[in-house]
């Protein structure tokens, strides 16, 4: 069946995968898009390869099942270290994750290849960013520092706090003595944070969003394949689903995303749990 007309997926496991579904939505405005941010189980981060690759089965194979879409962007950077290649084996759909898009684009921006990564403890655990960066520029040199408390600074919606601001230039400080020219914010909930990771890191460092590199190469992607919506199919929806308190999600999804037809709606952990 010719799925062209049906939404684009995106995944996340909490508010972060927004900043993705901004981008993708700004490059490609005509697409349904179809997000869900696992909030109720947030942080995915800590959490083992096992459990992140569980969750996100379950969140893939509702997005494939109740909404039939045409592709899946994995907009989390920790599902996309744990869990790309499963899905990418399971479903009969594309499936993009984030670290390629962030690693290829850090490598073009880096004059002196000194390239800084800030994301989860298990993105940087998982080595996926060193080792595509590597197989661009072998020469590389790159400083990976996990930064959790950054993901619950957005959740919590306190990222407009002036501790929080202070805090974040604090812990990004150590930046400074390895000397990067790149900055790569793999981790989606980060760019809500970029005034303060700017600052923290200095004017001559080039800050990398791995999630909006994503978006341009979803949309190159979709225009390649002949998969964008046709026009004339009426006004693109956006369903933003939580698993978490809808209240919380569509305060922070609203200051991030501005005005929009955005429908917010629950998503019960015991609907994803009985996915597969
Ligand atoms: N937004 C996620 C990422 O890009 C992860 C945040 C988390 O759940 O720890 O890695």
């Amino acid at each position: 069946m010719d799925k062209v007309n049906h939404a684009i997926g995106l995944m996340d496991s909490g508010i972060g995968g927004l900043t993705v579904l901004k981008a993708a939505k700004a490059l490609l405005p005509d697409e349904s898009m179809v997000f869900v941010g696992d909030n109720a189980r947030n942080p995915y981060g800590p959490k083992s390869p096992e459990e992140v690759i569980d969750y996100s089965r379950q969140i893939a194979h509702f997005l494939v099942k109740e909404h039939d879409i045409k592709v899946l962007a994995i907009a989390c950077n920790t599902a996309t270290a744990c869990a790309l290649p499963v899905l990418q084996d399971e479903l009969d759909i594309p499936v993009i994750g984030v670290i390629d898009s962030g690693a290829k684009a850090a490598v073009s921006a880096s004059k002196s290849g000194r390239i800084g990564l800030i994301a989860t403890e298990g993105t940087v655990k998982s080595d996926k960013y060193q080792e595509d960066i590597h197989a661009l520029d072998k020469d590389a040199v790159v400083t990976a520092q996990a930064e959790p408390d950054f993901v619950q600074y957005v959740e919590k919606n306190t990222y407009h706090d002036a501790e929080t601001k202070k805090a974040v230039e604090e812990h990004l400080a150590s930046f400074k003595d390895a000397q990067i020219d790149t900055l790569i914010l793999g981790c989606t909930h980060f760019p809500l944070l970029t005034e303060a990771i700017a600052n923290g890191v200095g004017d001559d460092v080039t800050l990398v969003d791995a999630g909006a590199a994503t978006a341009s190469d979803l949309a190159d992607y979709l225009k390649a394949e002949g998969l964008l919506r046709k026009k004339g199919d009426g006004k693109p929806s956006y369903q933003l689903y939580t698993t978490g308190p809808v209240v919380t999600f569509e305060a922070i999804a609203n200051d991030w995303l501005g005005d929009g037809d955005w429908q917010y709606k629950h998503l019960p952990l015991e609907s994803l749990t009985n996915m597969d």
